[in-house]
This record gives structure tokens, sequence and C-alpha cells, in this order.
């Protein structure tokens, strides 16, 4: 399969195998298994978030995203990952169909969080890449969890698996308009821009990592 380029012919064949594939029977069954899963990874993280405050008077998540990834997406992955096209194999192999978006203010913030959540005895942790510890060559920083979570159906419990990227304002700020910039047409200097790129991730994380120390002080000052 060549470059999934917009007006390729590859392009449209998959848009065509996304719609038969997003029509069979059992599609819509699972992706709302998934949406379920989903809602269910929302809430815990909505309840740590409200707990928190209450006992510290501050958030430690500003903002929570979900979605679920597209049939385009999917079957563009699966082609990617030269995965059969099957229901099955999608639930088997494609672990970000339902995905969670965390933005947090603190770094600390995000391992606190990531820690609550995967402690809780219903939930499993399938994969954990922590990209802030070991950011990505081009300076993409986040936590990424791969959770398994059971969802209470009238007939039967079924595992589902929910990706959770946890990131701090300032990664996001970077991640989205890396991606943007990403999409853009060709560039001659590309290079040059990689490597600015990675410049405005490090000095992100220096500030990130200073916010951090100020709020320390701050709070230690608090307690004098
Ligand atoms: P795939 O999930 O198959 O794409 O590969 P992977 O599982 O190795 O990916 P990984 O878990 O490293 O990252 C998956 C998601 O993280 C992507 O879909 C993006 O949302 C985000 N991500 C990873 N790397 C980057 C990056 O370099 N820039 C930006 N903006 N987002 C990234
Ligand atoms: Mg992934």
């Amino acid at each position: 399969m060549g470059l999934l380029n917009e007006f390729s012919e590859d392009y449209v064949n998959m848009e065509n195998i996304a719609k038969w594939f997003s029509k069979g029977e059992g599609y819509m069954k699972l992706m709302t298994e998934y949406r379920c899963a989903m809602m269910e990874v929302e809430t815990k993280l909505n309840v740590l978030n409200a707990e928190f405050s209450l006992q510290y008077d501050r958030n430690p998540f500003e903002q929570i995203e979900t979605r679920l990834k597209n049939p385009i997406s999917i079957i563009e992955k699966m082609c990617r990952k030269n995965i059969d096209i099957s229901l099955e194999n999608m639930e088997k192999e494609i672990f970000d169909i339902a995905g969670i978006r965390v933005v947090c203010s603190f770094k600390e913030d995000i391992y606190m969080l990531a820690d609550m959540l995967t402690a809780q005895d219903d939930i499993s942790l399938i994969e954990r890449k922590d990209y802030i510890e070991f950011p990505k060559k081009n300076g993409y920083r986040s936590l990424h969890l791969i959770l398994d979570v059971p969802i209470f159906l009238s007939n039967c419990k079924k595992y589902m698996k929910v990706e959770v990227q946890f990131r701090t304002i300032a990664m996001d700020f970077w991640a989205s308009l890396e991606h943007k910039l990403k999409y853009k047409k060709e560039i001659s200097n590309a290079e040059e821009i990689s490597a600015r790129l990675k410049n405005c991730a490090d000095t992100l994380a220096v500030m990130d990592n200073e916010m951090q120390e100020i709020r320390h002080e701050i709070d230690l000052a608090g307690e004098l």
C-alpha cells in the first residue's frame, strides 16, 4: 500500500472499505461497547478530580476529552499494520479505538492520576508508555496507558480496551501544533523545522518543571 495521500486511489479505496466495514453487522454494537468503556474511565477520572479538589482545593486536571476512532482511521491503521480487516481483529489488535485525553497543569498530577486509576481493582493495565520520562526523538511528551475495563451488559460482563493519554497544558499545546504542522504541504527545510520544534518541546519541558517548583514553594509558604 502506498502513501495515503488524500487524492490517491489508495485513499478512495480505503474510504470505500471503511464505508463497507462500518455498515457491517456488529460494528455499531462494538462501537457502543467502546463508548461505554470510555464513559466508565471518564467517570472514574472525574470522580478522582472531584474528590481531590474537595480535599486540596485544586483540580489535578484542567480538561478531559474523549473520542472514538473513526472507520477510516481504523481501516488505515489495520492496513498499515498488515492486519486482515475484521471486527475480531480490530478488537484484538487495535487498542486506541476508545481514546481519552487528560490535560493536567502539573507533571506530578499526571503520575498521581495514572497511579490512582491503575490501582482500581476492576482495571487492568495492558501497556504503559512514558514519553515524559523518555520523550520521542521529535520532542513529543505524554504518558500513554492502555487499560482493560469491564463493562456490564444486560447478560454479560465484557472487557474493553481504552487508551488514556495524559499531558500537561504545555505538552498538549506543543502536540496539537506539531500535529497540525505535520500535515502541511511538503517543505524544503523540513529538517530545520523539526529541530526548532524539538527545541520548543525542550523549552516547554523546562517551563513545566519550573512551574511545578513554583507551586511547591507557594504550597510550602502557605503551610508556614
Ligand atoms: P500507533 O498507535 O499504531 O500509531 O502506534 P503506537 O501505539 O506506537 O503509538 P503511540 O502509542 O506512540 O502514540 C499514539 C498516539 O499518540 C497518536 O495517535 C497521537 O495521538 C499521539 N502521538 C504519538 N506520537 C506523537 C507525535 O510525535 N506528535 C503528536 N502530535 N502526537 C503523537
Ligand atoms: Mg498506540
